[in-house]
């Protein structure tokens, strides 16, 4: 590699570091070094052979459109997600990508993003474990993925440009964990950097992200993309750690790199650092190429089918109105216009032109000996329709059982703009009310890529299905849920809250003047709802299913309880009489912080398959970070009491366990700002300070005795020298002393 990039020259350097045109690299011919070829991501490849777009705008080449990230998510199932990988990684090869655009792994700070529907989850160890499965997959056949849009982009409002304020902590517990885990546990070949400015700089060009963070913290060894267009300043960017520029601005980049070399802006190893990255990629990923493979779109499209299941999550089933009999029962009103014309893929960079399309409407049909009428209700933009809206109402009165089509029009939801509300259209509401106060035996099936409030849903439908946006086999999907063909597998990935108004970020959302403050900090998703005291619709983790499941022990293993670690066993039983999957959940509750911690949190789960009766007992390990905070010290676990819990979602969790970790307690380090209550838990600290009381003649415990420390506990120390000089009119310099003293803590 060396020897190789020695050859190149300058020109040669700097043109590989910047895109050659939309989709590839600049080939070095003389030394054999081949253009390669990304596209998007992350659910379908968007292969354009004419003219290309970042959009979403111009056409492509077929693929298979897999369902969503809002749906993949949903299905807590990270095999399925590394089998979707690889048959996205064979599509890539056949149509001659090397490396796919995803996953993105955004953390779902507000409902209204715009792309939510093309990231996991609102819980930053569950983004990880899925879309670490993802990269598995998918880098399994060859093919590489670019882990997306690092860091803080959680919305789309002015996201070319926005600055996200966000406070060191909550960017490690809650903004980084999913980036780091995949880097860690999956080693993803580039990872891109996405349009926002963080903490005052852009993505691009924040070294801290893409030097520190991404390469010394977390040991990511592939290379740096940058979004598409994020890059204003290329050579502050490759001095910052980026190493790909993409698309292309021509010679536009280049020569402002060889500019910077030529007059020693720019250290030249710092592009050759870029280069060698860049190049080891491509050459780890062209060497590991066997011939493209052979699709088989009919596998693809069955299991896109199956994911699109398994990411449904059965919200509501009151009086087990689903599944419906397929061979018994009079007419079947099918209503709404997504049941004819799916709505199942978001607009945007990751649109895909699907091999084939299921919609529902047919596969209904096609599924049953009832006899199936439809009508349209609305249109598919969302518009009201007097006649469509009546047709829709007579079919109600005259069926025996309503399956409703709901969900939220292409226009409301795409990357480049975010929501402003999360209602369903006006229409849709006003005919399920209409409906209902005709047939009550509703079903009612979502599809819409971020959470919609369902106010006016939920006991109005006893029946409701989310399947979010399903990709291009999601009608079938449907009409296979619909009739117990296949089991709602869904659980909540993001919290369905009752309105906005109650949403973690609603006060600082998007921001203004070009700043958006993260001002809920750690609180995100369930963390806010659940330390707020919030009822909301849905909790994070929920889904029902056609059988009944329960947890019925935990035990909880600390091998060595100096050190942060356990084992948590679960036995779990299906207590009813289909079979299905449940995912066991375990959360883990600080009981003694010594700072603000939220409640409970995400740090293990198992979905597992059971049949009628069976019981199946459980592993889930916990690691030192599962009971770690982000401290002045960095990574902390404190000694004292952990709860453990585990069930079927964040807010019922019937199994819990105390343990106890006697873990070394990290000292905080004392400085000149310290206080004195610092100083008193501060080991060597409080013996240093009694020491020096009792050379001056004090009572030791004069300060640190109960009824003082409460008082005076929060003064720095410098203060309280003050007036201790000034009260006694001692003559002594007080910057001098307290750096005695801390000198006499370092070497104590
Ligand atoms: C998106 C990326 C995408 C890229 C290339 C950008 O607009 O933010 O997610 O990979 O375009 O299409």
């Amino acid at each position: 590699m060396h020897q190789l990039i020695a050859e190149m020259t300058l020109e040669e350097k700097a043109g590989l570091v910047s895109g050659a045109a939309f989709w590839s690299t600049r080939p070095v011919e003389r030394l054999s070094i081949p253009a390669v070829t990304m596209t998007d991501g992350p659910h379908g490849v968007r292969m354009q052979r004419q003219s290309a777009d970042h959009l979403g705008l111009n056409a492509s080449e077929p693929a298979t459109c897999f369902p969503t990230a809002s749906s993949t998510g949903s299905t807590w199932n990270p095999e399925l997600l590394a089998e979707m990988g690889e048959a996205l990684a064979h599509e890539s090869r056949a149509l001659g990508v090397d490396i796919l655009l995803g996953p993105g792994v955004n953390i779902k700070r507000s409902p209204l993003c715009g792309r939510n529907f093309e990231y996991f989850s609102e819980d930053p160890f569950h983004a990880g474990v899925m879309g670490a499965a993802f990269v598995r997959g998918v880098q399994s056949q060859g093919v590489g993925t670019s882990l997306k849009h690092f860091a803080a982009n959680n919305q789309e409002t002015d996201r070319m440009r926005i600055d996200a304020q966000v406070d060191e902590r909550t960017l490690r517990e809650i903004y980084f964990p999913a980036f780091e885990r995949i880097i860690r546990e999956a080693a993803p070949t580039t990872v891109m950097c996405s349009y926002n400015k963080v903490n005052g700089l852009h993505a691009s060009q924040n070294s801290w992200l893409l030097t520190d963070m991404l390469r010394k913290e977390w040991g990511f060894n592939g290379y740096v993309v940058s979004d598409w267009g994020a890059v204003g300043d290329p050579v502050a960017a490759v001095a910052a750690g980026l190493d790909l520029e993409m698309p292309s601005t021509g010679d536009r980049s280049v020569n402002a790199i060889i500019e910077a070399v030529n007059s020693g802006v720019l250290d030249e190893s710092l592009l050759d650092l870029a280069v060698s990255r860049i190049l080891t990629v491509h050459e780890n990923l062209l060497s590991t190429r066997t011939s493209a493979p052979v699709v088989d779109f009919d596998a693809h499209h069955a299991l896109a089918g199956r994911i699109a299941a398994e990411g449904t999550v059965l919200l509501s089933n009151e009086g087990h109105l689903l599944p419906l009999s397929a061979a018994e029962g009079d007419t079947i009103a099918v209503i709404g216009e997504f049941a004819r014309t799916p709505r199942y893929q978001g607009a945007g960079s990751s649109h895909v032109n699907p091999t084939r399309l299921d919609d529902a409407l047919t596969a209904i049909q096609a599924a049953t000996t009832r006899t199936v009428e439809f009508a349209a209700g609305f249109t598919f933009d969302g518009d009201r329709n007097e006649q469509l809206h009546a047709e829709a109402i007579a079919l109600a009165a005259r069926s025996s059982v309503v399956v409703m089509f709901l969900g939220l029009p292409p226009q409301n939801e795409s990357e480049g703009f975010d929501r402003s509300h999360i209602l369903l259209p006006e229409t849709q509401r006003n005919l399920l009310d209409a409906i209902a106060r005709v047939n009550r035996n509703i079903v009612v099936i979502l599809s819409n890529g971020g959470a919609v409030s369902l106010q006016g849903i939920i006991g109005t439908a006893p029946s409701i299905l989310e399947m979010w946006l399903g990709g291009q086999a999601s009608g079938t999907a449907a009409a296979d849920l619909i009739f117990g063909t296949a089991q709602p597998g869904g659980r909540l990935a993001e919290t369905i809250p009752h309105s906005l108004a109650q949403t973690p970020a609603f006060v600082n959302w998007p921001g203004e003047n070009g700043v958006v403050r993260y001002g809920e900090g750690l609180y995100v998703g369930y963390r806010w709802y659940d330390h707020t005291e919030q009822d909301v619709a849905f909790p994070f983790g929920y889904g029902l299913s056609y059988t009944t499941f329960n947890c019925i022990s935990m035990t909880v293993t600390v091998p060595d309880n100096t050190k942060a670690q356990a084992s948590v066993e679960i036995s779990v039983t299906n207590a009813g009489n289909r079979a299905g999957a449940e995912v066991v959940q375990v959360y883990v509750t600080d009981n003694e912080a010594s700072v603000s911690r939220p409640r409970r949190e995400l740090k293990g789960f198992t979905k597992v398959w059971l049949e009628p009766g069976e019981v199946k007992n459980l592993l889930v390990e916990l690691d030192e970070r599962a009971f770690a905070f982000w401290g002045t010290a960095g990574w902390t676990v404190e000694p004292g009491t952990f709860t453990i819990h585990a069930g079927p979602n964040s807010r019922d969790l019937p199994l819990a366990e105390v343990l106890t970790l006697n873990v070394p307690q990290q000292s905080t380090i004392l400085d000149t700002e310290s206080t004195l209550q610092e100083w008193a838990s501060h080991p060597a600290g409080l013996t240093v300070l009694k020491q020096a009381m009792i050379r001056m003649g004090q009572s030791a415990d004069a300060l640190t005795n109960e009824e003082s420390l409460p008082i005076f506990g929060s003064m720095p120390l410098r203060t309280i020298l003050g007036f201790a000089q000034q009260a006694n009119a001692v003559e002594f310099d007080v910057d001098e002393a307290l750096a005695n003293l801390l000198s006499a803590v370092e070497s104590a």
